[in-house]
């Protein structure tokens, strides 16, 4: 599946308000709306200037949310639905945050810090009742990385 609008995209993120998901590095299940806020929240803080960062902490969740309770390709599944609509690098860093052998040096530095900064993010959004904003606060963020990307589709 490819996401191809925004209103998509937030409607798949709306859908897993309350849904419970197998936590992506495994231990104990999430919820999965409040883990995407968090980790996305949490990547805002370390780098706020950096929206699609930020934006792939958000959507790095929709793997489970294709087809709930497979961890299986789960980050894959996510960057291939996103990547239409978000641009590659969103797309390749929801797909390297669970990427085992990145430590092969076939990536430059600045890329691994960007999937390192992920990764512990989505390690750390596991905490229950914590308030990381609404889904609806970023909209306008997921509608400017969209737009960039659109614009820049020709050269991609
Ligand atoms: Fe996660």
């Amino acid at each position: 599946m490819e996401l191809r609008r925004v209103e998509e995209l937030m409607d798949l993120l709306h859908a897993c308000r309350g849904a419970r998901g197998t936590a992506c590095l495994g231990g104990a299940p999430v919820d999965l709306h409040d883990h995407a806020l968090q980790t996305a929240a949490l990547l805002r803080r370390s780098r706020p200037a950096d929206k699609e960062l930020q934006v792939a902490g958000l959507v790095h969740v929709v793997g489970q949310l294709l087809r709930p309770g497979d961890l299986t390709g789960h980050a894959d599944r996510a960057a291939g639905a996103v990547g239409p609509l978000l641009g590659e690098r969103v797309s390749w860093l929801v797909r390297l945050h669970r990427e085992d052998r990145m430590h092969e040096p076939v990536m430059d530095d600045p890329v691994m810090e960007d999937v390192l900064l992920l990764r512990h993010a989505d390690e750390s959004a596991r905490t229950a009742g914590l308030d990381a904003g609404v889904l609806e606060d970023w909209r306008t963020v997921l509608e400017l990385v969209s737009t960039r990307h659109a614009r820049l589709g020709a050269v991609d």
